[in-house]
């Protein structure tokens, strides 16, 4: 628990409403100092976006900078590059031995690696994939904990023109099968294990279970990290070291069209499975090389910047590898879990390294608080000058927590919004010029247009609220979802039109024009920063024998977000139970993984419906929320409400 007089002191600090204003220190050496690049970016985007897609190395130089046939778009047409060659070769000379991770293992062992290693580690590899028959085209699936050689394989990919499809280590078996199914993938890249709290997460048991109905996967290559036994299919899997030793070091980074698939990520939506979604090469690197150069301020030469997510997220995607990498950046990668051996774990990693920039989620931050400063205080963080915030709303009482307590009272806090489909950073203060407000991310990035309108597609202006949009395409945002074009029109575009990118979020613009986010709008979840669809959940609950119906919301929670509520109706001659519970909460991590189960079941005989059957999950958001049920009139089994709303009466205080 934070103690009484640091409640207080936030008390006191929340009632100045304080604005944060840059300190002239900053401003002096920050990348950006001139507001005059807001209206730069405005006048001319294409020109403003050329001039960040001119930090990259080109091949070949792009014809056309934008082409824009609403709802799709692409970017420096008929340019050539490869991002491998841009993340690594290029930084050679100068940069050679400059580290590009510092990687720390989870049990205490680590490893730091310069450029020319990871380099020489990326090439072997982008060799071993080519003699296993991997092509330009192809999509080789990535499962690894957060070792060096999950950048490594996601590189080896870019480097010969394969699209990676790197799953979460924390999805289960079944996941990672839906996910190498819906790509085709030709080769997946496990490991034998990782570790989590120090327990070994089997990630290979769960590869074999997937890869038994995986029709397309040829060759397995398995990384030992645990040095676990591990069973070895014949003819199909390799160990990844015997791949790599075996290859040259020398390997020539393919030259690929701006257009080109780079990669595909896996995320939620409201309905059906989950949406592959579509990034491409030039577009792509140039909007995480620039938004990472100007919002986080990097000096490639002395920054160690530490993107505490994790690679299976957009997040680690495009700051952990893309981003710094692509900026010759040295950054940390930490395995493990925040309260390994001991909830300092992080503060000893940013005294150690030296960290400069720190970037995370606000539910971590909420956590850390919870834990109290006495963790923090162990351990020197002058180094820290920059922090930032991503993933959901950041409470003012978190930002200011962070700011006072981690970045010792002066660090900029940059609360920035984004989401897998935009690529790269969307929302955020440029902390050398924004005057920071906490709890908003501020004003859109330069080059970015985006508005609040209201249900009828009016701009709601200043003081107004209502749906987050995006008025013009940019360069890193995605092209569309893998295998279903149809789906990426419905999706975004259905509401406003072609022209208008609809992320699903509600916001709210203040006086100043300053975006204060407000949550999905739609059926997605956000627990502790991830996307999971309330469809997911209920089709995996239903997906169980026992259970005839269920309905999922999401319900605030002062830690996580958001907290998973499932009401379920069990089958006849099936008892809601205790054991059935923890049954139902094991079989949703079994089908998805264990960042989906839901935090309380509430077993009922029915659920609210309207007359034509549709389930009103608005009314069981409010009973999760511990309100009155809004209006119940279109409903045709009125009686079951307040039945439900006794039952939950059970969830109690939120942070159980
Ligand atoms: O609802 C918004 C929330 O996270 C969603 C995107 O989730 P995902 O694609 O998993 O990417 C997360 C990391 C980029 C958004 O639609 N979100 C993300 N950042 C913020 C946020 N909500 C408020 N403030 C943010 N800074």
């Amino acid at each position: 628990m934070v103690d009484k007089e640091i409640e207080k002191t936030i008390e006191a600090l929340l009632e100045e409403r304080r604005e944060f204003k840059p300190s002239a220190d900053f401003t002096s050496q920050a990348n950006v100092r001139e507001a005059a690049i807001y209206q730069r970016a405005a006048d001319d985007p294409e020109a403003w976006w050329e001039s960040q897609a001119d930090r990259l190395d080109w091949f070949q130089k792009w014809d056309k900078t934008f082409e824009w046939n609403a709802p799709h778009h692409k970017w420096f047409i008929g340019g050539k590059l490869n991002v491998a060659h841009n993340c690594l070769d290029r930084h050679l000379d100068s940069a050679g031995d400059r580290v590009a991770y510092h990687w720390v293992g989870e049990p205490g062992d680590n490893r730091s690696i310069t450029y020319s290693d990871l380099h020489d580690q990326v090439c072997r590899l982008a060799n071993g994939l080519k003699e296993l028959g991997v092509s330009k085209g192809d999509r080789v699936a990535i499962y690894l904990p957060m070792i060096p050689e999950l950048p490594a394989a996601m590189l080896a990919c870019a480097r010969i023109g394969a699209a990676h499809s790197v799953v979460f280590g924390g999805f289960s078996a079944e996941s990672l099968r839906d996910r190498i199914n819906d790509a085709a993938c030709r080769v997946l890249i496990t490991a034998d294990g990782g570790y989590r709290r120090g327990q070994i997460i089997p990630l290979k048991l769960n590869a074999d279970d997937a890869v038994a109905e995986c029709e397309s996967i040829e060759k397995v290559i398995v990384v030992q990290r645990t040095l676990e036994d591990v069973n070895m299919q014949e003819g199909r899997d390799i160990v990844y070291q015997d791949l790599i030793e075996a290859q040259s070091s020398e390997c020539e980074a393919e030259s690929m069209d701006s257009e080109d698939m780079l990669y595909i990520l896996y995320t939620s939506g409201t309905t059906g499975k989950p949406k592959g979604i579509v990034h491409t090469t030039g577009g792509y690197l140039t909007g995480v090389s620039s938004t990472h150069h100007l919002i986080f301020d990097i000096k490639p030469e002395s920054d160690v910047f530490w993107c505490a997510a994790d690679i299976g997220w957009v997040t680690g995607h495009s700051y952990i590898v893309y981003g710094p990498l692509a900026n010759g950046c040295t950054s940390i990668l930490y395995e493990g879990a925040p309260d390994w051996p001991d909830k300092d774990r992080w503060w000893g990693i940013v005294e150690e390294y030296k960290a400069t920039i720190l970037y995370t989620a606000p539910t971590a931050i909420r956590t850390m608080m919870k834990w109290g400063i006495d963790y923090p205080n162990k351990h020197d963080l002058t180094s820290l000058r920059l922090l930032g915030s991503v993933g959901e709303p950041i409470n003012p009482e978190a930002w200011i927590w962070y700011q006072e307590f981690i970045g010792g009272g002066d660090a900029p806090v940059v609360d920035t919004w984004w989401q897998t489909e935009t690529g790269a950073i969307m929302i955020s203060a440029l902390p050398g010029l924004t005057t920071l407000k906490p709890g908003s991310a501020t004003i859109a990035f330069p080059g970015v247009e985006a508005d609040v309108l209201d249900d009828k597609g009016g701009l709601v202006g200043k003081g107004g609220g209502g749906y987050l949009v995006l008025k013009r395409p940019t360069p890193a945002m995605f092209r569309t979802i893998f295998g279903d074009d149809e789906r990426y029109r419905k999706t975004y575009f259905e509401k406003f039109g072609d022209e208008i990118y609809f992320p699903g979020d509600g916001a709210k613009l203040d006086d100043d024009g300053y975006f204060w986010l407000l949550g999905r709008v739609d059926d997605v979840m956000n627990v502790a920063g991830h996307r999971i669809s309330t469809y997911e959940v209920e089709s995996a609950l239903v997906d169980h024998q026992a259970v005839a119906e269920a309905a999922v919301v999401g319900r605030k929670d002062p830690k996580e977000g958001e907290t998973i509520v499932a009401f379920v109706t069990p089958r006849a001659g099936h008892e809601g139970t205790d054991e059935l519970m923890i049954e139902l909460r094991q079989h949703v991590a079994k089908v998805i993984g264990k960042l989906a189960r839901p935090h309380a079941i509430i077993f009922t005989d029915d659920l609210p419906k309207t007359r034509s059957g549709k389930i009103m999950r608005r009314l069981l958001r409010d009973i999760a929320e511990g309100e009155k049920p809004g209006d119940v009139t279109t409903l045709q089994n009125a009686p079951i409400l307040d039945e439900i709303r006794e039952k939950a009466k059970s969830l109690g205080s939120r942070d159980g």
